[in-house]
């Protein structure tokens, strides 16, 4: 690559009505290191990303939490931005497809694939609530699974057996909002005649050398299986764009959503007064080149529907499309229930984000493979490799030993620039594997090089040198931190913050593949200061455990509100009723109406309650009682301390009663 490239760089959109998980992350950074990189070659890289603001899930979310879909996507909005720039995510702009900008885009190529008689309308039957008033998406209906029977499987596929079906294939099916069983009921749709670009998607998808063999080979299966005109607009109410013509009919959410990939560009480039960098991206110009970062999940949005959109509004289509797996977390799929769904916000209160950068960057590759964050090899990672191997060279040449130097540096003579040779060697390596997104194997190639500098620290054993022959242990720091300054380039879109830390440090100028033979010689490096600290199995346990917590709190908060007195089903599953014991109660000094009792939920433990039952219970004779309590309860503090469930009770003042199972039953059992 010689000379200077302009590319616009995409992630894919996160839905606004969640937040940012380290599953997301993977992209996140898989992208911006792809970016930084481009940056750092001298090339003009832009990174475009926004909220994905629109769709059912949104509108019911908006609701249920008693606020306006715009007032919830401005929300989501502020706390995906914030999380995803704690984790060093450096966009160039991050916009809403909830804007001016993507409406405009979006409605003139709806209206240039009409114009072209690429759109077509016919009346189909949908599911429909008629307590809600709303047409169900799938994941809106649920019901039993037609192949295994298990009971609450979605309208689409089972996570019991995991096949897929229809939702009228469903046994017993109800909105899953209200739970009634829903009706069909027909209405307008407008779909997009995909098959009429059937020939320039082929052409499209074997001539970019930028779609991988496995995402073309999906696309082949795609082809044989025939391409199905695609159902592009919703029924009102919906959250969306307006179709043009229409007092009640929307753009469906993944019409739009890609498009906002386009917003983001033109909200930018308009505000930096370059408007015409907009076109000529999209327009105009081959070699100003657009690139997308997408899941494996999505492919068919973004190799199909996608380009076709843009094929039949004579924009261009994209040069690269590039596909990474899921995130398994401790070899399985993330587990809510096992505190295994991380948020990003959870990980950066107990880690450093470089942590997770560069544990990532040591998994990630161009394939479509999913990659395994599991906690014992993250530490080892991290400990050995992060801070033993690499940081580790830092704190010996720069720390004790070069203070006694008064941080002086000598020159290289020609035994030293031998030792850095086959560092400056790699140069072109590491730039072939950035630009290839093969992080892991650069990675590798650092540390191999990392050990190398280590290893000559020990043989020099400059700690020794210093008392008897300081020149000579000038000398091997001054040949270590020269290393390790190049190491540090080769780290830089990887781990941005740190290599920043570094180059103050070494009191150099930025870093880049230009300078990278500068060599620090006869030169004054800073007092160092700690780079990262080594990560300890506590901070590791808490994230696992808040993750449980937050769950609990998250279900907590989109609890509807609404005049209604129904609740739902779906309401009702959420509390979580169990048989607990009580083993230990005692009266609570200053408040006479409280019991503090300790209630055992069998394999959940033990649970502090306080309870406004004093009026009608000794605290002993309360022992051994078993009772019925709310065990998913969000914690509630108090002025005498915190209380972690609600017991069940009935009636007033001396008569009150606590409800009791009929029965035997067993600590912990979950009441039907
Ligand atoms: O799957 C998702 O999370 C979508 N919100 C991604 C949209 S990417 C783009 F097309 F907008
Ligand atoms: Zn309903």
């Amino acid at each position: 690559m010689t000379h200077k490239e302009h590319i616009l760089v995409t992630a894919a959109l996160p839905y606004a009505n969640g937040s940012i998980h380290l599953g997301h992350l993977v992209e996140y950074i898989q992208t911006d290191i792809w970016v930084r990189f481009h940056k750092l070659l001298g090339n003009e890289a832009y990174f475009f990303c926004a909220d994905d603001t629109h769709g059912t899930p949104i509108m019911i979310a908006a609701r249920n939490q008693g606020i306006s879909p715009e007032e919830l996507i401005e929300k989501v909005k502020k706390e995906h931005y914030h999380d995803l720039s704690s984790f060093q995510i450096d966009f160039t702009n991050y916009h809403s497809t909830n804007s001016e900008e993507n409406r405009e885009l979006a409605t003139g190529i709806f209206l240039k694939l009409s114009e072209k008689g690429h759109i077509a309308k016919r009346e189909i039957e949908q599911a429909y609530c008629e307590h809600d008033k709303i047409f169900l998406p799938d994941r809106f209906i649920k019901g039993t699974c037609p192949k295994c029977k298990a009971a609450d499987q979605y309208g689409d596929s089972c996570e019991v057996c995991g096949s897929t079906y229809s939702s009228t294939e469903l046994l017993e099916p109800r909105c899953s909002l209200c739970g009634t069983p829903p009706v069909r009921r027909t209405s307008l749709h407008y779909f997009v005649k995909l098959q009429d670009f059937e020939a320039r998607l082929q052409e499209w998808y074997q001539q970019d050398q930028h779609i991988s063999p496995a995402v073309a080979k999906k696309m082949e299966e795609w082809f044989q299986a025939g391409l199905k005109d695609w159902d592009i607009s919703r029924d009102g109410p919906y959250f969306g764009f307006l179709i043009p013509g229409e007092s009640d009919k929307y753009f469906y959410v993944w019409l739009d959503a890609p498009v906002g990939y386009m917003a983001s560009a033109l909200h930018y480039f308009r505000s930096i007064g370059k408007e015409e960098f907009f076109f000529r991206f999209w327009k105009s110009d081959p070699d100003w080149k657009i690139y997308h970062f997408i899941g494996k999940d999505i492919m068919y949005f973004h190799t199909l529907f996608w380009p076709a959109q843009l094929l039949g509004a004579d924009y261009k289509t994209p040069n690269g499309v590039f596909v990474h797996g899921f995130l398994t977390v401790n070899g399985e799929k993330m587990s809510k229930s096992k505190g295994t769904f991380i948020l990003a916000s959870t990980f950066l209160r107990h880690l450093d984000s470089s942590y997770l950068r560069f544990y990532f960057a040591g998994k990630l590759s161009d394939s479509l493979d999913d990659l395994d964050l599991s906690f014992e090899d993250f530490l080892n990672r991290i400990n050995s490799d992060l801070v033993g191997n690499l940081i580790n060279i830092f704190s010996r040449s720069g720390g004790a030993i070069a203070k006694k130097l008064d941080y002086r540096l000598s020159a290289l003579d020609s035994a030293g620039k031998a030792i850095l040779e086959p560092i400056i060697a790699k140069k072109e390596a590491m730039i072939s594997l950035l630009e290839q997104r093969q992080y892991a194997r650069a990675l590798r190639e650092i540390l191999a090089l990392g050990n190398l500098i280590n290893r000559y620290i020990n043989d020099r054993e400059p700690w020794k040198l210093v008392q008897e022959k300081p020149e000579a242990a000038r000398e091997v720091i001054t040949v270590a931190l020269n290393g390790a300054r190049i190491l540090a380039l080769y780290l830089k879109p990887i781990l941005p913050e740190l290599v920043q830390k570094i180059e103050k440090q070494l009191n150099c100028p930025p870093l880049t593949y230009a300078n990278l033979s500068s060599f620090l010689e006869n030169h004054t490096i800073l007092p160092y200061e700690h780079l990262l600290q080594r990560v300890d199995q506590k901070s590791i346990d808490a994230i696992l455990e808040e993750s449980k917590q937050t769950l609990q709190e998250k279900t907590a908060q989109t609890t509807p509100k609404g005049d209604s007195s129904l609740i739902s089903l779906q309401e009702l599953q959420r509390s979580e009723l169990r048989v607990g014991e009580i083993v230990e109660a005692k009266e609570v000094a200053g408040a006479d109406k409280l019991l503090q009792l300790t209630i055992n939920l069998g394999e959940l433990g033990n649970r502090n309650v306080f309870a406004g039952i004093r009026i009608a219970y000794q605290a002993s004779a309360l022992i051994g009682k078993k009772c019925v309590v709310v065990s998913n309860l969000e914690p509630r503090k108090m002025r005498f301390g915190v209380s972690e469930a609600m017991i069940l009770a009935t009636g007033e003042g001396e008569s009150l009663s606590l409800v009791i199972p009929d029965r035997q039953a067993k600590n912990g059992d979950r009441l039907k």
